[in-house]
Formats: structure tokens, C-alpha cells, sequence
């Protein structure tokens, strides 16, 4: 086989509630090196069996290099601390030494681990919708729970976790996640207003410049950003359903916080 030149690339994986995704990326344009690789969350989805598939993905791209890991809970020098809607065999795992068992890191080490959103929140604003904007930006995801990820001037201030803010007595994300719009099978409209109060909310606390919404519905803002009326400017995520892979493989050049 050729060899392959791999300098100025890095390995991003994405875990998610139901897929475990991973692609190369290339560091300078963010851009995914190859076709992205899948498999299924497994059930329940224990530290072991998770790691497990992250090994396969990695194996997938018969991969030796720097390794970036996206978590949907907060996670602290590679630690969890916690999994609101993974499991809570979670709790307080080491996840980059862990991972750091399953692929090869090819001497760039430790395998760097991070929230789901601050991932996402990296490769919009390096390379998506949040690009060249200076001051306050927040991305918002909105999919099984609400993840944010916060920034001054493009540097993380990461493990936000605003999916948590209480607002009518409630956890947030359990009145606007999009989980919530489908179980309480909510039309746009209705679930619209929820995302306004809640995206009110975030703005008294912050006042951020630009607020970027990520996630699945990022891929129809048409059905719902008409809908909200906010001061804060507020516009879709651009790279979708890539943005955890792009920015779980940018993060690997940056500190582990
Ligand atoms: C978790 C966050 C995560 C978000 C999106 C929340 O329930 O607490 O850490 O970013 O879901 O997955």
C-alpha cells in the first residue's frame, strides 16, 4: 500500500446518543479527509462497549495519529463528570486514557476529550457560521438534550452546560431539546416559542454578539429561526452534522482544559 501522508491531520470521533461517528480532518481548512464512518451507539452504552466502538472507528481508517474524542456530558481534563443521557457508569471515568486503550495515537498523546457542544462550537466558529466574528458567540445544539458551548474573541470557555438552566421550574433541555418537541409531539410553532423563552433566557445572563443554533434542526432553520424574536442576533450552524467530528480533530491542537 502507499504511504500516506497524514501531516496536518487528526482523527475526529463523535459520540452520540444513538451513532459513533469519526473521519479525518484536515487541521488548516476543517475540512473531512475521506468518507465519514458510522456505527451504532451500543446498548446500554457502558464506558467498555463505547470504547470498544471508538476502536473500530479508529481501526476503520487504520488510523495512527492525534486523536480528538467529543463526549455529550461535561468532561474535565479528559475526566466525566457527568452523562445526562449516556449512562452513569460514566461518572468520573478517565475517557481519554480509556480511549487512549483503543487506538493508536501514533506518540501524538493523550487522546483529547471534550464536550459534544464545545466540539460542535470550535469547528463553527473556526469554520462555519461563527467564523471571523469577534466578542461573545454561543452555539446552542438542540437534538436528544441542549449543549452550548461559549466563546470570547474564538477561545472556549468550555463545560457551559446552559441545557441545564431551570426555567419554569424545569431543566431546560426537557422543555426545548428537540426530544422534547418529539415526545410532547410539538408542531414548530409551539416548540419555537419554548426555544425563544429558553434562548431569552441565555441572553439576559450573556449578551452574546451572535448566537449560532446547532444540532439536527440546524439543517432547517427555514421552519423555525423566522418564527423567534430575539435582540441577539441568532443564525443557523453551517457544518451540521460534520461540526463534532471537525471539532473533536481541531481540539487535539489545542489544550485540554
Ligand atoms: C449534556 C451536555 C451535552 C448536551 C448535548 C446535555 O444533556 O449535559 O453535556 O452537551 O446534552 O448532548
Amino acid at each position: 500500500m502507499e504511504a500516506v501522508d497524514r501531516t496536518g491531520i487528526a482523527l475526529g470521533i463523535d459520540i452520540g446518543g444513538t451513532g459513533i461517528k469519526g473521519a479525518p480532518v484536515d487541521l488548516a481548512t476543517g475540512a473531512m479527509v475521506g468518507e465519514r464512518f458510522r456505527l451504532d451507539t451500543p446498548r446500554p452504552a457502558v464506558p467498555e462497549s463505547v470504547a470498544e466502538t471508538v476502536g473500530r472507528v479508529a481501526a476503520n481508517f487504520a488510523w495512527s495519529g492525534p486523536v480528538g474524542v467529543t463526549f455529550p456530558g461535561v468532561v474535565s481534563h479528559g475526566v466525566v463528570r457527568t452523562a445526562a443521557n449516556l449512562d452513569e457508569g460514566w461518572l468520573e471515568v478517565d475517557a481519554a486514557e480509556l480511549f487512549g486503550r483503543v487506538v493508536d495515537v501514533g506518540g501524538h498523546g493523550p487522546v483529547r476529550v471534550l464536550n459534544d457542544a464545545d466540539a460542535a462550537g470550535l469547528a463553527e466558529v473556526a469554520h462555519g457560521a461563527g467564523r471571523g466574528q469577534a466578542g461573545v458567540v454561543m452555539l446552542l445544539t438542540f437534538g436528544t438534550g441542549i449543549g452550548s458551548a461559549l466563546f470570547l474573541n474564538g477561545r472556549l470557555v468550555p463545560n457551559t452546560e446552559l441545557g441545564h438552566l431551570e426555567i419554569r421550574g424545569k431543566d431546560a433541555e426537557v422543555r426545548a431539546s428537540v426530544r422534547a418537541k418529539e415526545d410532547g409531539e410539538m408542531s414548530w410553532h409551539k416548540w419555537a416559542g419554548k426555544v425563544e423563552e429558553y434562548l431569552s433566557h441565555v441572553d439576559a445572563l450573556f449578551s452574546p454578539d451572535l448566537m449560532i443554533i446547532g444540532g439536527g434542526v440546524s439543517k432547517h432553520p427555514d421552519k423555525f429561526l423566522p418564527l423567534l424574536t430575539l435582540r441577539a442576533p441568532v443564525v443557523a450552524a453551517t457544518l451540521a452534522n460534520t461540526a463534532g467530528i471537525v471539532g473533536a480533530a481541531l481540539a487535539t491542537g489545542t489544550q485540554a482544559e
